[in-house]
């Protein structure tokens, strides 16, 4: 796709989040434009999702297969029942607990929902993000913003606005700046259609957040397991995803082992004349010898590790480096969505000493 439009980025901050600006940049939504905006987890892409060419212009501009299905943002409560048939108490718990926030729940469609913004499907994901700067968005352009992560399809999700403006400068009409992304990784999915909750993607809110609230809460079983045969039940995680150009493997194992197999790897990869990263906890840092040594954080603090994870992903491919190296991270709370990403980065290649 060549340039199409002018993108204008506009900086807005958290601290004043409904600038003179705003109302412009849901005017745009509202005719069928596109906006890339700030959120607690990572930058989305947003359009007017009760519009099915707003939709289609963003599988367009993310080169995004149409039957992956978008998650519809909203900014108050009482949109949530306009989108679905009816809103199951477990909805109503959930909403309770973890709204505005990381959260998406997938319900049955209304028909005001367009099947081009749910990928065909008769379900819907919404969200009520906490990002003052989303808010004020989605209550300047109608109500309902469908929004992906705003990087093209297949590459990490962007928690900087200039990774945003590499993907998508000439594919939207506007980028909102809204700094560093608190959280880093992509809302948790629940599916609330079947018998009982489950989780179809992990994230911020954990498996152990929302038993607390609803009870036994099962998981998709293709999240960690690559050998699972079942299909993915959230479409978009059938996909290549939140991948670096270089190729990544994992290595899991107690630290020195860790250590010593990721330095020889280094070498083996130096010999092939290829660039080399490590992706270190901070504690590792010293001991490695590649061409660039990334600090994820300190291991013992997911919620760093999560924040820095697709950044580094993103300056791993910026310094092109051909062959990235990672220590392994626990998969305890929000260590599951941490893990779950870098597996799919690195397309499940694993070495465990
Ligand atoms: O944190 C987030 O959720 C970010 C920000 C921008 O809000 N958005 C995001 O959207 O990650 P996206 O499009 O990159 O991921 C949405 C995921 C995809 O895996 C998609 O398949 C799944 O949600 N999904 C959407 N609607 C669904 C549905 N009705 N049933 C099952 N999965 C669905
Ligand atoms: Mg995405």
């Amino acid at each position: 796709m060549n340039k199409q439009v002018n993108t204008t980025v506009v900086r807005i901050s958290e601290g004043n989040p409904n600038p003179p600006e705003m109302a412009g940049l849901g005017e745009i939504i509202k005719k069928g434009g596109l906006v890339a905006f700030p959120t607690e987890t990572v930058y989305g892409l947003g359009g007017d999702a009760l519009n099915p060419e707003s939709s289609k212009k963003i599988y367009a501009a993310k080169g995004r297969p149409s039957d992956n299905p978008l998650i519809v943002h909203i900014a108050d409560l009482n949109d949530l029942p306009k989108l679905v048939v009816s809103v199951p108490e477990r909805a109503k718990k959930l909403a309770d607990a973890f709204w505005p926030g990381p959260l998406t729940m997938i319900l049955n469609k209304s028909d005001l929902v367009p099947t081009e913004t749910t990928g065909g499907l008769s379900t819907v994901a919404v969200r009520f993000p906490s990002h003052k700067v989303a808010q004020e968005l989605i209550k300047a352009s109608g109500g309902y913003i469908a929004a992906p992560s705003a990087n093209l399809s297949g590459k990490p999700s962007p928690t900087l606005a200039k990774y945003v403006l590499e993907d998508m400068d000439g594919r939207v009409d506007a980028i909102i700046d809204g700094g560093d992304i608190p959280i880093g990784l992509e809302s948790t999915i629940v599916d609330l259609t079947g018998e009982k909750p489950m989780i179809l993607r992990p994230g911020y809110i954990t498996k152990e957040m929302l038993e607390s609230v609803l009870g036994e809460v099962l998981t998709d079983p293709t999240i960690l397991d690559a050998s699972c045969k079942e299909r993915p039940k959230a479409p978009g995680m059938r996909y290549r995803h939140y991948a670096p150009k270089g190729e990544l493997t994992i290595v899991e194992g107690p630290a020195d082992a860790v250590i010593e197999t990721i330095n020889r790897e280094v070498l083996i990869s130096a010999g092939e004349r290829k660039k080399t990263g490590v992706i270190a906890s901070d504690e590792n840092v010293p001991y490695y010898s590649a061409d660039v040594v990334k600090c994820i954080g300190n291991r013992n603090n997911p919620e760093e590790v999560a924040a820095s994870l697709y950044r580094i992903l993103r300056e791993m491919d910026d310094e092109n480096v051909e062959a990235i190296f990672s220590e392994s991270f626990s998969e305890e709370g929000l260590g599951e969505a941490i893990m779950n990403r870098l597996l799919k980065a690195a397309g499940h290649r694993k070495i465990t000493v």
